[in-house]
This record gives structure tokens, sequence and C-alpha cells, in this order.
């Protein structure tokens, strides 16, 4: 098949690698001339493992073609895949600006029948204003089907590869037959739904994994109040298999471009359906704490008591990890940005170090110190702070850390580190939970 990705972010670079490695021909369109002309030749914007090999191989292979023009693709295609962002506005509902304009610019350029594939997470009901733009502008037959994806950045490739469910949401027959014969060579329940449902999968998975991660935060909370520990209690809860291990995990919260903004919006989305989601305003009030819950362990590690005024003034604090998660250089809406603000406000002095986000980091927050490596972050400081469970914070030389810190102070906000150890080596330890 011939296809049109629209959006070469996280989504659409993803799709259409996908799409060109099962065999197909694909362009993949962004309205940033300079990502495109960097794409061409083959250099990705973003750090995410096994992309860009997947992308050169596939442009070499003349089976994948950017470019930032409607007119010399979406003409060639049977189906048009629409992955542009849906942020958050900031009364919580999802900002669908980039959505309208990708659809009202394919309308213009289709030719013959086109299937418009949804990628991007839409609110509910939503197709019928979109169904509406392309109705005003397209002058041949096209029909909709809602697609959502649900990869994970940092393992976004093979998550694509080996989807545990490929939702088709459409009302047309020929579409439902396009898309499972598009997905047949990959694994994965077939889920053929309507629009409304498929869309709603995607707010509620979201939402359900977020849901999970509070209540782990929760019971974290519980046990510091108990003296209960947390990784025993979610690993004793996550064995019976009807709960599972995964998303049981507390930490400084979830962050992220979707958990955090998919939240707020499924809240605002079903406020409109006339729905209170009480549970998830929970959800969402349990993740915000879990910031405050950081600075509050922070201070009591430095034995710290006055909590007004700038409490931390001139506490040299190293910040192990920026981005939101490990081995993606993402950092929308990471809850580093949340705690090292908050700190900076409370007179501390950051120095921090991530394996991949330092560069990205450096605009937004461009008033702390950047170390290159792991030990030149933490050397002289009043304590580490690990934000981040990159692989290679777990495996600190604790001796050597020892000998760098100014005191043995570590703040483990992932839970990576073994609290036995550290104590028996003279550290004062804190993790969430235990
Ligand atoms: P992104 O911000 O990384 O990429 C969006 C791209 O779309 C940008 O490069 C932007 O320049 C481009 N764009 C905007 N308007 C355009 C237009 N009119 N024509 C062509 N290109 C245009 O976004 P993302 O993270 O890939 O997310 C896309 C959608 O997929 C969102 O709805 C998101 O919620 C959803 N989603 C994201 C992930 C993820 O892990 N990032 C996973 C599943 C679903
Ligand atoms: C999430 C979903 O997992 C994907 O299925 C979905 O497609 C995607 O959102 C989306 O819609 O964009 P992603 O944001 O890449 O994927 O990251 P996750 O791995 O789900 O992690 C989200 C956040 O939760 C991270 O900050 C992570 O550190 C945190 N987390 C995760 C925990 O705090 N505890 C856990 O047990 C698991």
């Amino acid at each position: 098949m011939t296809i049109t990705v629209i959006g070469a972010g996280y989504v659409g670079l993803v799709t259409a690698s996908l799409f060109a490695e099962l065999g197909n021909k694909v362009y993949c369109i962004d309205i940033d001339k300079a990502r495109i002309a960097n794409l061409k030749k083959g250099i990705v914007p973003f750090y995410e493992p096994s992309l860009a090999e997947y992308i050169s191989r596939s442009i070499k292979e003349k089976r994948l073609f950017f470019t930032d023009s409607y007119s010399q693709s979406v003409p060639k295609s049977q189906i048009v895949f629409i992955c542009v962002g849906t942020p958050p506005k900031n009364n919580g509902e999802a900002d669908l600006t980039y959505l309208f304009s990708a659809v009202e610019e394919a309308a213009k350029n289709l030719k013959g029948y086109t299937l418009i594939t949804i990628k991007s997470t839409i609110p509910i009901g939503f197709e019928h204003d979109l169904e509406a733009i392309v109705k005003k502008y397209a002058k041949s037959k096209y029909e909709f089907a809602s697609s959502p994806e649900f990869l994970r950045e940092g393992t976004a490739i093979s998550d694509s590869l080996h989807p545990d469910r490929i939702v088709i949401g459409t009302n047309s027959k020929k579409a439902e037959k396009m898309l499972l014969e598009l997905h047949a060579p990959l694994p994965g329940e077939r889920i053929i739904c309507d629009t409304r449902s498929a869309q709603l999968i995607k707010y509620a998975s979201n939402s359900f994994l977020a849901t999970k991660i509070s209540f782990a935060n929760a019971l974290a909370a519980i046990c510091e109040k108990t003296g209960a520990d947390v990784a025993k209690v979610v690993q004793g809860v996550g064995a019976d298999k009807r709960i599972g291990h995964s998303y049981l995990y507390p930490g400084v919260g979830y962050g992220g471009s979707c958990l955090p903004k998919d939240v707020l919006a499924f809240i605002a989305q079903t406020r409109n359906f006339d729905y209170d989601f009480e549970l998830l305003r929970a959800v969402d009030a349990i993740n915000n704490a879990q910031v405050s819950s950081l600075v509050n362990k922070i201070r009591k590690s430095l034995g710290i008591t006055d909590k007004t005024g700038k409490n931390l003034e001139g506490v040299e604090v190293a910040i192990l990890g920026l981005a939101f998660k490990p081995n993606t250089d993402d950092m929308r809406d990471a809850p580093s940005v949340k705690i090292i603000n908050v700190l900076v406000d409370l007179g501390a002095n950051i120095t921090a170090y991530d394996p991949k986000s330092n560069e990205v980091a450096k605009k937004i927050l461009p008033n702390i110190k950047y170390a290159n490596d792991l030990y030149k972050a933490i050397n002289e400081k009043d304590l580490m702070v690990i934000v981040t469970e990159w692989p290679q914070f777990a495996e600190i030389d604790l001796e050597k850390a020892k000998k760098l810190l100014k005191k043995p102070i570590i703040v483990d906000g992932r839970n990576i580190l073994d609290p036995k150890k550290a104590r028996d080596l003279g550290f004062s330890y804190t993790g969430i939970g235990r």
C-alpha cells in the first residue's frame, strides 16, 4: 500500500518506519521544515532506541520518504494516518488545533478513495468535527477510522512490532478490511469497534496505568506511616496474576507527554458528558503530591525542620536523571522539572546529570548547572537525589559516591538502590515507602 503519515514526532516516525519496514511505500509529512530536512539525511529529532537505524534503512531502500508537501504524498495514498500532537490546554482539554489543520490540509489533497485514520489521541466524539472539515474540502471519496497508538517512549519500536492489541474503530467494512490487511504481519488481538469506543479505549488505558501508579504511590505513603516496605507490598500484590506487577512501582509520580495529559483530558471530557470522574481526580492529586513529598524528604534528610522561607538556601543538590523515564531524552511533563523548580525556589543550588537529556534540559532549565557524568554531578554536593531510574544509577559505586559527596545522603526517588547496602556503608538513605 502507499501511505501518508502526517506528523513526524514520536508516533508519526515510529508508525512511518513500521509500515515501511513491513514493505509499504510511506510518505511522512511535517510542517517543521528543518525537521524534515534532517530526517531526509536520517537525523532523528529525539533519542529513541533503534529508530534512527530503521529510518535510515527504509530511506536507503526507497520505502520511506520525508516531505513537507501534502500535494506530493496525499494524492498517491490509500491511507492517511494523522499523528500530530494533541497537547493540553490550560483547562485540561485537548488542544485540537494541529489535528484540525492537518485534517484540512489532507482533505484538500485527497485523490481517489482515501481512508483517513486518526492515530493521535483525540477526545471522544470529535469524529463529527473532523468529518465536517473533510466534507468541506474533499473532492473525492473518503472514510474515517480511529486507530489509537499504544507505544511507550524508550521501547517504541519493539512495542509497535509486538503490540498487545490493534484497535480499529470504524463503521466502514472497507476501512476495516484495509486496516486489517495493513496490520496483517503484526501479532496482537484485533479490536474492531466504533470510533467512540476506540477513542475511549485509548483514554481508559492511559488512565488505568496512571491509576495503578497513583495506587502504588498511595501505598508507599501508607508504608511510610506504618513501617511496612512498599517494595515487598507491591511484590506481594502484583504476584496475583489478576493484578500483575506492571505499573505498580512508586516513585516521583508519572510524567511524560501522555499519562498526565490524558488523565486530565479524560476528566474534562467526561465532565462534558455529565460524569464526574472522582477516581481520576484523586489519581491526579496523588500524582501531584509526589513532588512536595520528595522535597520534604530532601529537607528531612538534611535535618532541616524550618518549612518557611528559603529553607534550602545554599544547599548543593545533585539531581540524577532529568528525562521523564529512562531510554528517552523527552522532558515533556518530566517530574524532574517540577522538583528542580521547587528546590530552586527554596534557595538550593542544583547540579543535574542525565545520560541523554542534558541538552534538552538546558533549554527548559537554563538556570541550573549540568555535569557530564554521574560522579562529577555528585562531587562536593550535600546530597544526591535520584529522579529517573536509569540503569547506570542503580549500578553506582557507593563507596566512590561516599568519598565524593560532602555528606553521605541519598534520596532515592525511584527505589533503585538497596537501602540496606547503602545504610551499611554509612549513608542516610531515604526511598519511597520503605
Ligand atoms: P510530537 O509532538 O512528538 O509530534 C507531533 C508532530 O506533528 C510534530 O513534529 C509537529 O511539527 C507535527 N505537526 C503539527 N501540526 C502538523 C500539521 N498540520 N501537518 C504536519 N505535521 C504537523 O507528538 P507525539 O508525541 O508523536 O504525539 C502525537 C499524538 O499521539 C498525540 O495525540 C499523543 O497523545 C499520541 N500518542 C503519543 C505517544 C507517545 O509516546 N509520544 C504514544 C501514543 C499516543
Ligand atoms: C504511556 C503508555 O504506557 C503508552 O501505552 C501510551 O501509548 C503512551 O503513554 C501515550 O499515550 O503516549 P509513556 O508516556 O511513553 O507511555 O511512558 P510509560 O512507560 O507509560 O511511563 C509513564 C510515566 O509513569 C513515567 O514517568 C514513568 O516513570 C512512570 N511510571 C511507570 C511509574 O512511576 N511507575 C510505574 O510503575 C510505571
